[in-house]
């Protein structure tokens, strides 16, 4: 699609919006004769921003304008990016006749401007600014402002004084189709695994004695991936013999372990982790439905994660989340409803509901491009049914990310019962906590001076193991020279 922008307008945030109604949409500089043409202007006047947009799509084109006026709490940017966010999505809406439930947000966290909102409305007004400002479906701005007040509670309980640390196992025993995660999933790439693990520990080693020198209070620890529980048993021990050795982790308000593929779950390895104080595991189905499982190449049934979650529960690990994805071909919303009352009938602590999303790296769009056009229109009433039921069953949602190429461009939210809130996942969301990380594909996220001029570093380690293996950089130094 070619791209024409007259005025103060965020290129990006315009080709965000346009995919929200033609998903996968590339916007290549020169193209010679592109599917559509999007047309956007600014102007100002005394009062506000006025912005209007012609969108040309195939033979079909749309004509719209949109008035934001200035307000004290608004600052010029946010006013023009409303104008342009309201005249471009009345275009896109026009002209395919869809709605979108999330308005012109396209951010990764609708929450934080929720929040933001709460800071100083009450919560009927932050609903109304929702709805009428940002477009945004009613029961979504419901949605966003609940999961701010759950997230606050957590973000309000953990200083710039506390961190967590994420150790990385990219490793799985197969690779779903749908994934974009880094990880190794063939026999010849496990190889990799001892040296691996060799690193990582010295990695963990290194992190943990920099916590301990900056006098931060580690509060989570996630290991995640890929598939932690891949790695066999004598391996498993090794990684928390290493783990236990450089954190106290009777102190830690969260230990997570990842085991999420029911494939790799044996009894054995349950009563590891639990020796080791493990007190959070996800294990997760996806869906309930043998023949959509085998098509996302997951290679367990639905019984394996039955047979799974009975050693969960019998061995006791005190919080247990489930995963689940809306939309997934092949299923529909009479599977996907049964997927979700089977799961809230095994009453687990968490539920994360995410919702299908075709991503770039992803084998499924790598095989067949067209995928793009998939529309899999019944995750709309299949996320609506898993709010309903899971809110009735007393789950809360308490954490919400939005993803890019999404199915009708809905959220993933975790939900869990009161008490059990996956505190890693709210507060690696925050710009206010810091993340130290261990191994590939990781992200180590610094933040200081959060009350004036606040900082924030990332550091970014090698993607893939084979690269991590023979990194040379140093990022404690960097580490270090940020804090001091
Ligand atoms: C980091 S993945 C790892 C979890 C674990 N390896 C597994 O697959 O069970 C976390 C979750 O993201 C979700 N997910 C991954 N790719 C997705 C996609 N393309 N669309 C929607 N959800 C996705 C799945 O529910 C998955 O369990
Ligand atoms: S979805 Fe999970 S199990 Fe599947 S390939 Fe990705 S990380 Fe591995």
């Amino acid at each position: 699609m070619r791209l024409i922008l007259e005025g103060k307008i965020n290129k990006l945030y315009v080709q965000s919006l346009c995919m929200v109604f033609f998903r996968g949409e590339k916007f290549p500089e020169n193209e010679q004769n592109p599917m559509g043409t999007i047309y956007v202007k600014t102007t100002e006047s005394q009062n506000g921003i006025n912005a209007i947009c012609e969108l040309t799509y195939k033979d079909k084109n749309a004509s719209t304008s949109a008035f934001v006026e200035f307000e004290p709490c608004d600052s010029y940017e946010r006013t023009c990016k409303c104008a342009v966010g309201k005249a471009v999505y009345l275009a896109g809406k026009e002209l395919t006749g869809r709605e979108a439930p999330w308005g012109i947000l396209t951010g990764i966290r609708p929450s934080k401007v929720a929040d933001e909102l709460l800071s100083r409305l009450s919560y009927e007004n932050a609903h109304k600014v929702l709805v009428e400002k940002y477009l945004l479906a009613p029961n979504k701005a419901s949605l966003t402002l609940d999961v701010a007040k759950n997230e606050a509670e957590i973000f309000n309980k953990y200083g710039e004084d506390t961190c967590s640390l994420y150790i990385s196992i990219p490793f799985c025993p197969t690779r779903c189709e749908y994934c974009s995660f880094i990880s190794y999933a063939t026999k010849k790439l496990f190889d990799l695994i001892p040296s691996y693990l060799t690193r990582l520990y010295e990695d963990i080693r290194e992190k943990c004695k920099i916590i301990k020198e900056l006098g931060l209070k580690l509060v989570t620890v996630y290991v995640g991936g890929g598939t932690p529980t891949t790695l066999n048993e004598e391996q498993l021990t090794s990684l928390l013999t290493v783990i236990s050795d450089c954190v106290d982790i009777d102190s830690l308000d969260e230990f997570t372990i990842e085991c999420g593929r029911p494939d790799t779950i044996t009894q054995k390895k349950l009563e590891i982790i639990k020796s080791f104080g493990v007190k959070r595991i996800s294990v997760n189905p996806q869906t309930l439905n043998d023949n959509v499982l085998l098509s996302i190449g997951r290679r367990h049934t639905v019984k394996d994660f039955y047979d799974a979650y009975k050693l969960v529960q019998n061995i006791g690990i005190d919080i247990v989340n489930t995963d689940l994805i809306a939309g997934l071909d092949g299923d529909n919303f009479e599977s996907f409803k049964s997927t979700v009352d089977n799961i809230i009938k095994l009453n687990p602590n968490n539920v994360t509901v995410h919702s299908f999303s075709i991503k770039k790296s992803a084998r499924i769009l790598q095989n067949d491009s067209s995928i793009y056009e998939y529309s899999g229109d019944f995750a709309v009433s299949s996320v609506d049914y898993a709010y309903n039921e899971l809110v009735s069953n007393g789950y809360v949602p308490y954490y919400m990310y939005r993803q890019k190429n999404t199915v009708s461009d809905l959220e993933n939210v975790g939900y869990a019962k009161k008490g059990t809130f996956g505190i890693y996942n709210v507060l690696m969301m925050s710009d206010n906590h810091t993340v130290f990380s261990s191994g590939a594909g990781a992200t180590t996220k610094l933040v200081k001076n959060l009350s004036i001029n606040k900082e924030i570093l990332r550091i970014f380690s090698p993607k893939y193991p084979y690269e991590y293996l023979q990194d040379k950089q140093d990022s404690c130094k960097a580490i270090l020279n940020f804090f001091n």
